[in-house]
């Protein structure tokens, strides 16, 4: 890896200093295709700070052992951190306690928990659930596969060209067969936020249980899930600045309690014979087997990274970067920006008119710019739009206007190739 010093910057007016989170993010600081790296893909996965590289490095180099199990230092002390890690992402989203969260391996996991545990056990022929038309396919399939085990319905709140959910319909779509209502904070497709208060109080008033899919929301806003008032909430470590392979479920005491086990196995037991089985408590009656103990750790040291910045100053940076972003493609010849909804975080979809996004992110990775392209695992938001597919720039808090300066001037360069 070649690596490289970019002009240093100043901090802003707010006492907002990018170029000295940059330093904290050693990926960041290398060239490709000799050219300095301007990483614009962190929907999918942002970059690791150098503190969440070091707990990694720091848990296997001195504290490895198992959890849960035994009785030695070296496995209390795992345990310990392991536990702790769950305060940190607890105290993150604002859980009233860390028993309240499930470690899982990604926010799909989370979503898929629910449904196996929840869904099986509360969900009955006739019954409904209702997603939204901007879903990651994470939290559509699930509740299909749910649906069809049970002779359930899956509904869909529908969207407006824009990207913007039609808040109408989705009230025409609530009904007392309403069991729940799955939907993202934040669609990493279009970059829609979704007015979850709004959503919530009227599911609440139908008497259905809401999950939110903040995959894409945790590393941008806030979240306080208690004054949300949602019944669960997941995450996804990578996305949040953590380790991959780590995710979490956030689930109300009292549901998760209630809920039968998903798998099954060690640690999620309290006696087995051949004859019976009993769960343990939450949340190990959720946690079967040994966990990632080293992303679990990782990911708690996240959490209290990105707290230390500031969620609220995250967001407030991110979205003047948005709003640059925004006025510069729109000035880019033949660009489209897809999803403009008028409450919007982080994500910059387009298409360019006589060149397919495949080509175009092609062209700019040879420039240094990596964004994503494709269907961005939201097939039907592709095909309500009569698109096949997207570019997709998607900001980080450590991204700058002039990486935004190299994306347009990659994407020029490319109108070019294409004549
Ligand atoms: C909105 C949304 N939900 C869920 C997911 C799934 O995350 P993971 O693949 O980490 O489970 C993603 C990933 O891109 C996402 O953007």
């Amino acid at each position: 890896m070649s690596t490289i010093t970019r002009p240093s910057r100043a901090p802003d007016a707010t006492g907002w200093d990018v170029e000295r989170i940059r330093q904290d993010f050693p990926a960041l600081h290398q060239q490709v295709h000799g050219k300095p790296l301007v990483y614009l893909d962190n929907a999918a996965t942002t970059q690791k700070p150098q503190v969440v590289l070091d707990a990694l490095a720091d848990y296997y180099t001195s504290s490895n052992a198992n959890v849960h199990r035994g009785v030695h230092y070296l496995s209390s002390r795992a345990t310990d951190l392991f536990e702790e890690a769950r305060a940190k992402v607890a105290r993150f989203i604002g859980a009233a306690e860390p028993r309240e969260v499930i470690f899982t391996r990604n926010a799909t996991e989370g979503v898929n928990l629910v449904a196996q545990a929840w869904g099986r056990a509360n969900i009955r022929e006739g019954d409904e659930i209702l997603i939204s038309s901007i879903e990651h396919h994470s939290n559509i399939v699930p509740w299909y596969l749910l649906c069809g085990e049970k002779g359930a319905t899956l509904r869909v709140i529908p969207m407006f060209d824009n990207g913007e959910l039609d808040l109408e319909a989705f009230g025409q779509l609530l009904s007392a067969r309403t069991r729940l209502v799955a939907i993202s904070a934040l669609s990493n497709a279009l970059g829609t936020v979704t007015p979850l208060p709004e959503i919530i109080r009227a599911a609440r008033a139908a008497g259905a249980l809401v999950l939110v899919d903040g995959a894409q929301a945790a590393y941008h806003m806030p979240v306080d899930v208690r004054a949300l008032d949602c019944d669960f909430f997941v995450l996804t470590g990578h996305k949040l600045y953590g380790p991959t392979g780590i995710g979490a479920l956030y689930g109300k005491a009292a549901l998760l309690e209630a809920m039968p086990p998903w798998m099954g196995g060690g640690d999620m037991i309290a006696s087995v014979t051949f004859e019976r089985c009993t769960w343990n408590v939450i949340p190990n009656k959720f946690e079967a087997g040994t966990p990632d103990i080293s992303g679990a750790i990782g990911l708690g040291v996240a959490a209290d990274y990105v707290s230390g910045i500031g969620m609220d100053r995250i967001q407030a940076y991110e979205q003047e970067l948005l709003a640059y972003g925004t006025d510069a493609l729109n000035q880019v010849d033949g660009l489209r920006l897809v999803g403009t909804a008028p409450r919007k975080a982080s994500i910059l979809s387009f298409v360019m008119e006589g060149i397919h996004p495949h080509d175009l992110g092609t062209i700019v990775d040879r420039e240094g710019v990596a964004i994503r392209t494709g269907q961005h695992c939201a097939q039907p938001v592709m095909d309500r739009l009569g698109i096949p597919a997207t570019a997709r720039a998607s900001l980080a808090m450590y991204n700058t206007r002039e990486e935004i300066d190299a994306l347009v001037a990659a994407l020029r360069k490319a109108r070019k190739v294409f004549g």
